[in-house]
C-alpha cells in the first residue's frame, strides 16, 4: 500500500501536468484537489444529530461553510449535494486541544506538519486542533510569527496555545499582545524538560498571575523535572539505557507531585488551571481532590494514556518500544482504566492526543540512550475512533457525552462555542457522519500521517467516521481525502472563558476574609 501510494505520488508529481490531473499541494501528497471541486451546498438527510446536550433525528443543511438549518424534512432546490445519513450519527467534528505539528523538539522536528497532520486528522473526523507555539529564544512574538508561517499549509481550522519558557520584562507584555491582538487565550508551562523548556515555581507563579489578569487559561505539563533528571541519572548508572528506562525514570509519583504543586500554586493565586496529558491515577486523584474543594481545575487525558499500557516499552525490538516513548510516560496496566472511569464521571473533561510524531529514524537517535529518543506519539487520526470504542462501545459513555469530550468541551473552554463544537444553525459546518455499525482498522500502511509507525498498529473496533465535512466542504468520503493546502482558517480565541465566571467574587470574598487592616494599639514607649 505504501509503495502504491509512493507510485501514485511520483506519477502525480511528474506526469500530472501532462494528463491534466488535480493540482499537487506543497507537501506533495496525492490527495490534493482544487477547492472548487468541493460541494458548498450540502443536505445531510435523516441522521441522528448528536450535540453534547441532546440527540434527535433531523436533517442538516449547510451553505457556504455554515450550518443554516437543523430540523426534520428540510426541502432544497437544485445544486445541493444530498448525503443520506439514515441509521448514522451526525456529530460536530472533533476538536483536538493538544497537538504539536512541525514542532522543533529534542534536536529534530515532528514528522507531521500542518498539512499532513491535519489531513490525517480529517480522515479521522477531527476538524480543528489547537497547537502549541514554542517561543523562539523566549520571544513569544517570534514564536508566533514562526507558527503563522508553518500553518500556511493548513487544510483545516486551527488555533494556538503559547508556551512560556522564560520570564523577563518582555514576556508579560508579549502575553498581553498574544491575548489582545493575536487571538491566543492559553499559555502552557512545562514543569519538566530540565535544561530546555522547564520553568521554575517562581516563573509558574508569575505566569499564573499574568494569565489571571488577562483572562487566559494557564496549562501545565506536570512532572517534577528535577526529580526526572535524577531518575534518568539513576537509570543510566544502573545500565538501563533502553526505552523502558524512560518509564522507570519518571514514575507516577513525580506526575502526582507536580500536579499537586501546580494545583496548589493556582489555588494560592485563585487562577483556573488546565492540566494537560493526565497520564496517571496519581495525577487524576489530585485533580479530583481539588475539584471537590471547589477549585477550577481541568484535566485532559490523552488517547495514549486512556488506551495503552507500558508493557510495550519492554519490547525487545528497539523501534517497537521507542515509538511509545512520550512524556509523561504511558503507565502500567490499571492507570488507563482509572482515567477512563474519571472521564466517564466528569473528573476529566476532554480528550486530546498530544500528537507529536517522529518516525523510526528519528526515534533511533536514542538507540544507546533513552534520554535521546524524541518524546511523542501519534493520535490525531485515531482519537475519534478509539474514544468511541473505549468509552461508548464499552458502555461507559453516551453518544452525547462522546460529543462533549471530543468536541464541545474544548470549544467551550477555549471560548469558541457555539461557533465550534455544535450542530446548530449558525455554527461552522464542521461535521462528521459516523456509522456505529461499521468497523475501523488502524495501520501505518493505511494511515495518513507521514510517520512510518503507529502506536495503535493492528487495532480495530466498532464505529467509523464515513464522511468528514470541514468548513462546509466534504473532505473525507469513501475512504478518500480531498483536501487543499492553505484552505484552513486560523481561529482566534477570546479570553475569559466560563472558568472565569464569578472568580472576581471569590477574590472579593478572600479579601474580606483577611479582616485587615487591623487597627493596632501602638505601644507607648
Ligand atoms: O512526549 C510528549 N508529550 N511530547 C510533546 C511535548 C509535550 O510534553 O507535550
Ligand atoms: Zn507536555
Ligand atoms: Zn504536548
Amino acid at each position: 500500500m505504501r509503495h502504491l501510494r509512493s507510485l501514485i505520488l511520483l506519477f502525480s508529481i511528474f506526469l500530472s501536468p501532462l494528463f491534466g490531473l488535480s493540482q499537487i499541494c506543497e507537501s506533495g501528497l496525492e490527495y490534493c484537489e482544487s477547492e472548487s471541486d468541493l460541494a458548498s451546498k450540502i443536505l445531510i438527510k435523516g441522521g441522528t444529530v448528536v450535540n453534547a446536550d441532546r440527540q434527535e433525528i433531523a436533517d442538516v443543511y449547510v451553505e457556504d461553510g455554515v450550518i443554516v438549518a437543523v430540523r426534520p424534512n428540510i426541502k432544497v432546490g437544485d445544486g445541493v449535494r444530498i448525503v443520506d445519513a439514515t441509521g448514522k450519527f451526525v456529530m460536530p467534528g472533533g476538536i483536538d486541544p493538544h497537538t504539536h505539528l512541525a514542532m522543533e523538539f529534542m534536536g529534530t522536528e515532528t514528522i507531521d506538519n500542518f498539512f499532513t497532520g491535519q489531513a490525517a486528522a480529517l480522515a479521522g473526523g477531527t476538524t480543528m486542533h489547537i497547537d502549541f507555539v514554542i517561543p523562539v529564544n523566549g520571544s513569544l512574538l517570534k514564536g508566533y510569527e514562526a507558527y503563522v508561517e508553518k500553518a500556511n499549509l493548513s487544510c483545516m481550522d486551527y488555533g494556538f496555545h503559547m508556551a512560556i519558557t522564560k520570564w523577563d520584562d518582555d514576556v508579560p507584555k508579549e502575553m498581553e499582545i498574544m491575548v489582545k491582538e493575536k487571538g491566543i487565550n492559553s499559555f502552557k508551562f512545562f514543569m519538566a524538560y530540565k535544561g530546555s523548556l522547564m520553568i521554575s515555581d517562581e516563573l509558574l507563579l508569575e505566569g499564573l498571575k499574568m494569565c489571571k489578569s488577562l483572562g487566559a487559561l494557564a496549562m501545565v505539563h506536570a512532572e517534577n523535572g528535577d526529580a526526572v533528571f535524577e531518575g534518568q541519572k539513576r537509570m543510566i548508572q544502573l545500565g538501563i539505557t533502553g526505552p523502558e528506562g524512560h518509564a522507570l525514570s519518571r514514575p507516577p509519583v513525580l506526575e502526582g507531585e507536580a500536579t499537586s504543586r501546580a494545583i496548589r500554586l493556582a489555588a494560592f493565586v485563585n487562577a483556573p488551571l488546565y492540566v494537560v496529558h493526565v497520564m496517571s491515577t496519581d495525577a487524576m486523584e489530585e485533580i479530583a481532590r481539588a475539584q471537590k474543594s471547589g477549585q477550577r481545575v481541568i484535566g485532559e487525558p490523552v488517547v495514549s494514556g486512556l488506551i495503552l499500557d507500558d508493557s510495550v516499552l519492554w519490547d525487545p525490538d528497539f523501534i517497537t518500544a521507542a515509538k511509545f516513548v512520550m512524556s509523561p510516560p504511558i503507565r502500567a496496566v490499571g492507570h488507563g482504566k482509572t482515567l477512563q472511569a474519571a472521564l466517564s464521571t466528569g473528573i476529566l473533561k476532554l480528550v486530546g492526543t498530544d500528537h507529536c510524531t517522529f518516525n523510526s529514524t528519528q526515534k533511533s537517535f536514542g538507540i544507546d540512550d533513552f534520554r535521546k529518543i524524541p518524546n511523542g506519539v501519534n493520535g490525531l487520526e485515531e482519537r475519534m475512533h478509539l474514544v468511541w470504542d473505549a468509552m461508548v462501545e464499552s458502555g461507559q459513555m453516551s453518544a452525547t457525552d462522546y460529543v462533549r469530550v471530543t468536541s464541545t468541551e474544548c470549544a467551550k473552554l477555549f471560548n469558541i462555542y457555539p461557533r465550534k463544537g455544535a450542530i446548530l444553525a449558525g455554527s461552522d459546518a464542521d461535521i462528521i457522519i459516523f456509522n456505529p455499525n461499521s468497523t475501523f482498522h488502524i495501520s501505518a500502511q493505511s494511515h495518513h500521517s507521514r510517520s512510518d509507525t503507529n502506536v495503535y498498529e493492528g487495532r480495530s473496533g466498532k464505529g467509523k467516521v464515513e464522511v468528514t465535512i470541514a468548513g462546509g466542504r466534504i473532505v473525507w468520503e469513501n475512504e478518500e481525502l480531498k483536501v487543499v493546502s492553505g484552505s484552513g482558517k486560523y481561529i482566534t480565541m477570546p479570553p475569559f472563558n466560563y472558568l472565569y465566571h464569578g472568580i472576581d467574587k471569590a477574590d472579593a470574598k478572600y479579601l474580606a476574609s483577611l479582616k485587615t487592616p487591623v487597627n493596632r494599639i501602638r505601644p507607648s514607649i
